[in-house]
This record gives structure tokens, C-alpha cells and sequence, in this order.
């Protein structure tokens, strides 16, 4: 018996992410927005399901916003299966999408396939990400050959941070815009049934969402997107250090946080906390068995 909902019961599906790109088209341009968060545990996933989010993103940014690192590049795959997880118990009606790491599908094609399989078969994901465009081709359509649904992901793709000399903006030039277009025709043609389009020219992003037949995401890419992704970490104010003019902030959870746990540290020093309200106690008739000695 499948575990997942059926069509109709409001769960988000593949097919239903594709439609979208119809109802935007004929409906108007705000009509069937998708949208789209990261999330990496259980919690936030729960909380951004039930806040009626379309898809969770497992995105390897884990590596930056959760685990500290300086890049996505150290992400390894057992720690993605490992979020994966987490997610899947905390999702129900959005669909959830995991990236493939930096490394799990950059060499041997079967091993990528194998890597794909896993986070179907072991972590509840409904389909992955990858980055890259035209020469990502042969890889997206042996996976989505594998039954495994693919998101794709150009412009500027954080795995090849290296390639490109740091996070910039992407697709400036008249030959980088050309390369994008033919990058996302690549991962349509492919057969992925979305597309990731990250710090590109607002202009790029509409081309590139007029043209294709699938949904465009964009992250830093302007509003003519089919769908937004963001990063929540960013959007509810719990990432440090540069900010990206796209991310806009809709709480501040980091300075909640911080409120917080100053105010325990003081209550626990003044002895304040916890009270006697917040404490058990022992039964009454014990309770002269248990004073201390000394008192
Ligand atoms: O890893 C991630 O969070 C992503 C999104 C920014 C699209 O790839």
C-alpha cells in the first residue's frame, strides 16, 4: 500500500508542479506562483508544510547555513540523506525535492544513478536537484530514465564557486546570457521537470521563463519566475555574514534567539528560574524524610 496521499487530498506532485507553468501562462503572471524553501529538519520542515509551502528543498546551502562551513563544497552525501530524513518526517502535502551533493554525480554516471536512488529509496525524497546546464544533459536523463524526477539548477550554481572566483552574478555578457538559454533548453530537453535559476539577470530569468515549457524557480533572478526559492536560514533572520539583496527578511529570529538566551542566563544566575511552579514535588508525607541535615 503507498504511504503517499493520493491526488485530490491537496499533496504536491510532480505533474501538479508542471501544471503550474500552464495556469501561470493562462491565468495571468501572479496566478500558480510556486513556491519554494529550503528546510534540513523536521521541525521547519512541519512548520513550513503546514504554512502551505509547494516544494521543500533539501538544499546542500546545509552546508553553510547548518553546518558552518564556508562553501557547499565539504557536503557529503550520508549528511544529505541524513537532513532528507528528517524532512521527510516533517512533510506531507509539499513536494520534497534533495540536492545532490558536490561529488555524488560529477564522475562515474552509475554511481550518480545509485546516489539518486538513494535519497528515493532511503530518505523519502520525490526527486533531486543537480547544478548544471548543457553538460549536466546525459546525467539528467539517465536519472529521470531511473524513475528519479529532476530539478535542474543553472546561473550561479555554488558548486562550481571555484570555477567562477566566488558567489557573482551570473549571465551578464551577451555570450554567458547566450550559454544560459542554451543551458536551460539542455535541462528541458533532459527531461527535468523544473529549473533553479540563481543570480541572473531579471531579464535573462523572464527569456529563459518565457521559452521554456517547464517552470522556472528563481533565487536572485527577479519576479517573471514561474516560482521563488529562498533559503530560510535567510528569511527568518538566522544567517550571519553577507546578506544578498534578494533575501528579504521576514522575521528576526536570530536577535529572538539571542533575546532568549540572555534572559535565561540571567534568570538561572539571579535564581529566578526555575521557579517553584516549574519544579515536581515530593509527596507530602515524605517530604521531612528529604529535608538535608545541616538545615
Ligand atoms: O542549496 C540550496 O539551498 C539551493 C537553493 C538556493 C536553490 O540550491
Amino acid at each position: 500500500m503507498s504511504v503517499m496521499p493520493s491526488l485530490g487530498n491537496g499533496k504536491i506532485t510532480v505533474p501538479s508542479i508542471l501544471e503550474r507553468k500552464s495556469a501561470v501562462s493562462s491565468k495571468g503572471p501572479s496566478a500558480g506562483k510556486i513556491t519554494c524553501l529550503t528546510a534540513y529538519d523536521y521541525p521547519t520542515a512541519r512548520l513550513l508544510d503546514e504554512a502551505g509551502v509547494d516544494i521543500l528543498l533539501v538544499g546542500d546551502s546545509l552546508g553553510m547555513v547548518v553546518l558552518g562551513h564556508e562553501s557547499t563544497l565539504p557536503v557529503t552525501l550520508e549528511e544529505m540523506l541524513h537532513h532528507t530524513r528528517a524532512v521527510r518526517r516533517g512533510t506531507r502535502h509539499a513536494l520534497l525535492v534533495a540536492d545532490m551533493p558536490y561529488g555524488s554525480y560529477h564522475d562515474d554516471p552509475h554511481e550518480a544513478v545509485r546516489n539518486g536512488v538513494r535519497f528515493v529509496k532511503e530518505a523519502g525524497a520525490e526527486a533531486v536537484k543537480v547544478e548544471g546546464g548543457e553538460r549536466r544533459l546525459d546525467l539528467i536523463s539517465r536519472l529521470v530514465e531511473a524513475e528519479i524526477p529532476v530539478m535542474g539548477h543553472i546561473g550561479l550554481t555554488p558548486q562550481s564557486v571555484n570555477a567562477f572566483g566566488g558567489f557573482r552574478v551570473q549571465g551578464k555578457s551577451a555570450s554567458a546570457a547566450d550559454q544560459l538559454l542554451r543551458d536551460a533548453r539542455a535541462v528541458e530537453a533532459a527531461g527535468a521537470f523544473s529549473v533553479v535559476l540563481e543570480s541572473i539577470p531579471r531579464e535573462l530569468a523572464a527569456r529563459i521563463t518565457a521559452e521554456l515549457r517547464i517552470p522556472t524557480i528563481g533565487i536572485g533572478a527577479g519576479p517573471d519566475c514561474d516560482g521563488q526559492v529562498l533559503v530560510i536560514h535567510d528569511l527568518v533572520g538566522l544567517s550571519f555574514g553577507h546578506k544578498p539583496k534578494f533575501a528579504r527578511r521576514y522575521a528576526e529570529l536570530g536577535a529572538m534567539i539571542s533575546r532568549a538566551a540572555a534572559e535565561y542566563c540571567r534568570d538561572v544566575r539571579e535564581g529566578t528560574f526555575p521557579s517553584d511552579e516549574e519544579s515536581y514535588h515530593s509527596r507530602t508525607e515524605q517530604r521531612g524524610t528529604l529535608i538535608p541535615q545541616n538545615q
